[in-house]
């Protein structure tokens, strides 16, 4: 294996120099452009995703010009949002001397940072070692174990607090021998979403964005994002999505009210909060696949579905644009699936 730290200068962002100059005149005439020695790596694909139109989900707004826009972050290339915030955070660590090849990565994950986590430990020479609530989806533990890294199941009771409080007496007890993001607690999460998400929403709308709408987990994806877009433009109605109660189905995201609050929530950003229950979100979830052909999880589903309520009271020409945090297939197992499908047939396509 390569040595961590020298894996990690490509993952850095640094573009690989190809062995010959590309396209250099010399003496008038063209030089043919050399293929590059080497390829792209697996961290330099994080970010940069596409913002897809729900063509069919935003119909009922369309008569008044508004317009539903979601960021496709399931294409991240471990399939989900949270890979913007582990990179930067392992990047974080590396330039302020935390980490180093002789320690693990430990940290408390609902399951999605766990797999970032996890890929990047396999891809840059690190150990990682996770604790997250034993009820997360089997699919992600086994992705995790995939990839090599190592998994402490937390009280399902307790849920992503359990997974927090236990990881902390962990790092506690011995202190020297991990790297431990902290990502409910490290700025470097939500400026992941400063640098990356809110940034390109704004070029990818060209500045026509009106609503950013999203859940919360860590926050990190709501703060940095709307942060950012607030800075761009502060007339931005920036608008949280909350579970409508402590016991939900909505994986990755905290009912805030009942639980810890992560350090880098910022509620002066918040404009307005729009509560979701889980039987909306599993449904739109369920429409996502079957109206607009994407395949999300179930906190995309809650949060279309915020931007559709967003929707119903915006101003005509209004753009609102929200995240798709992973993929269904973390989420096959899952029973929501099969209710419903019945009612669901062609008529409902346009
Ligand atoms: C599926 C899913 N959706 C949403 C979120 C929330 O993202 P954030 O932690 O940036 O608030 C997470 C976080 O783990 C997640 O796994």
């Amino acid at each position: 294996m390569m040595h961590a730290l020298e894996n990690l200068e490509g993952a850095a962002g640094g573009t690989l120099e190809p062995d010959g100059a590309a396209g250099v005149l010399t003496g008038g005439a063209p030089v043919e452009p050399v293929a590059p020695r080497r390829g792209a790596r697996i961290l330099d694909l994080v970010g940069e995703t596409p913002l897809l139109e729900l063509v069919t989900l935003s119909q009922p707004y369309r008569h008044k010009d508004v317009a539903i826009l979601a960021k496709a972050e399931f294409l991240n290339p471990s399939g989900s949002v949270k890979d913007r915030a582990a990179k930067a955070m392992l990047l974080d660590g590396v330039g302020r001397g935390l980490l180093d090849i002789g320690k693990a990565v430990i940290d408390a994950t609902s399951g999605n940072t766990g797999i970032s986590y996890a890929m990047m430990g396999a891809a840059l020479g690190y150990r990682v070692l996770l604790y997250m609530p034993a009820n997360t989806s089997p699919e992600r533990k086994r992705m995790i174990r995939r990839f090599g890294a190592e998994v402490v199941e937390t009280d399902p009771l307790l849920g992503s607090d359990g997974a927090f409080l236990a990881v902390r007496e962990a790092v506690k007890a011995s202190p020297s021998r991990y790297f431990y993001p902290d990502q409910y607690n490290n700025p470097a999460n939500a400026q992941a979403h400063f640098d990356g998400t809110g940034r390109e929403v704004w070029e990818q709308t060209a500045g026509r964005v009106t609503h950013f709408v999203a859940g919360m987990g860590t926050s990190g994806t709501f703060t940095g994002t709307a942060r950012r877009l607030k800075r761009e433009n502060p007339a931005v109605r920036t608008l949280a999505v909350q579970p409508s109660s402590p016991f939900h189905g909505i994986e990755g995201t905290k009912h805030m009210a009942s639980t810890i609050r992560p350090g880098i929530m910022d509620e002066s950003l918040q404009d307005g909060v729009i509560e979701i229950e889980t039987e909306l979100a599993y449904e739109i979830t369920r429409r996502l696949a079957l109206q607009e052909g994407i395949f999300a999880g179930v906190s995309s589903g809650a949060n279309v579905a915020a931007a559709m309520k967003a929707a119903e009271d915006a101003p005509p020409g209004s753009v609102i644009v929200t995240v798709l945090c992973d993929s269904g297939s973390r989420y096959t197992s899952d029973r929501f699936w099969e209710v419903g499908e019945p009612e669901y047939g062609f008529d409902w396509k346009i």
